[in-house]
């Protein structure tokens, strides 16, 4: 059984092409591959770009059954303003195809599915996919600052660019697969107009016992000095204490971390001390910092959006 394009699907594709091309594509062949369980029909156009289209079956098995139909389902939810991947259309992402799917979900991994949405940005669970949207700012070395607001051990620290964004990928990948109820981590890039901007993390430490946990960010050096470091600590805060129920959070900065220190600072933060530790094998002090929940409170906002936060009380250990 064959289960081709039809006139009407391949004139869907055609029509959004154009409005992502700019002009009507000529089509110079078609070619049939896939399988029947997946029938799929590769468009060749007078240029580089083929477009692989998915011809859905439309009896109910294969990939027109159910299991397929939520996938893409899940797919078009997420459909974001983002450049479309011309190589992989499928018809029925084509009616949303200039809002394209970018930011695929991981359906068996609902963890990666948490996202916080501010006026300003959205800190979205560090995908690879994501990551490999931020790669390139790591890469350019965009993240570091001076003085050194990095601790060792730090992937960022690593001089040949590859390799410094293969051990900072490692350190996330490690991450993400460990967790216990001493620690957890989950990491997130912050998004701005579409755009991954940096990232910010949070970690719980004894979360079960204390409720306690801490943070870490970094932004691009592109994107500093208005107001998204502020602006990302409030949404992790929002997430850890609305979210998670949280009962206090920490930040660590060294003393001469001006920003770090000014948002901790200015969200309530009680100063805690200092500690020692070494950047780049220097011993320097650091500022910790305690925030109880009964001061977020009085800082807490009201425009602060949790997504999908069901999945860190079914798969972190919470209590
Ligand atoms: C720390 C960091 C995330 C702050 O982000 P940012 O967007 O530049 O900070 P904001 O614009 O939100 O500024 C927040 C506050 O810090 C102050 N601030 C920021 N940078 C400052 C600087 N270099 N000197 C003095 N004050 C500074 C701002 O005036 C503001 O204070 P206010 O709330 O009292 O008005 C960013 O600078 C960064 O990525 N630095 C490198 C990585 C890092 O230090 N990570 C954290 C510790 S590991």
């Amino acid at each position: 059984m064959h289960y081709p394009l039809t006139d009407e699907r391949r004139d869907a594709v055609l029509d959004g092409l154009a409005d992502v091309w700019g002009h009507r594509p000529d089509v110079v062949g078609a070619q049939q591959i896939g399988h029947e369980w997946a029938p799929v029909t590769r468009l060749l156009f007078d240029r580089d770009e083929p477009v692989i289209v998915k011809t859905r079956r439309v009896d109910g098995e294969g990939h027109g059954g159910p299991a397929y139909l939520r996938r893409e389902a899940a797919g078009l939810r997420t459909a974001e303003a983002s450049p479309l991947d011309r190589r992989h259309l499928s018809p029925a992402a084509l009616v949303p195809c200039l809002q394209p799917v970018r930011f695929l979900v991981m359906l068996s991994y609902p963890l990666l599915d948490v996202r916080v949405g501010t006026p300003v940005l959205e800190l979205r669970a560090a995908t690879d996919e994501l990551l490999d949207q931020l790669a390139p700012v790591v890469h350019a070395g965009k993240m570091h600052a001076e003085p050194t607001p990095y601790d060792d051990p730090i992937s960022f620290f690593e001089t040949d660019p590859d390799l410094r964004v293969a051990k900072w990928l490692r350190s996330m990948w490690r991450g993400r697969g460990n967790i216990d109820a001493v620690k957890w981590r989950l990491y997130f890039v912050v998004v701005v107009d579409g755009e991954p901007v940096g990232m910010q993390d949070v970690i719980g430490v004894n979360f079960s016992t204390f409720g306690t946990v801490t943070s870490f960010s970094w932004l691009s050096v592109d994107h500093r000095g208005r107001g998204l470091g502020k602006e990302m600590r409030q949404a992790i805060l929002h997430l850890a204490f609305e979210g998670l129920g949280a009962k206090e959070a920490s930040s660590d900065a060294f003393v001469d971390n001006l920003g770090s220190n000014a948002i901790s600072r200015s969200l309530g933060y009680a100063p805690d001390g200092f500690d020692w530790a070494t950047r780049r094998g220097e011993p320097a002090l650091l500022n910790r910092w305690r925030l109880n929940r009964q001061t977020w409170e009085q800082h807490r906002r009201s425009d602060i959006e949790l997504h999908n936060v069901d999945a860190c009380h079914a798969l972190l250990p919470l209590s």
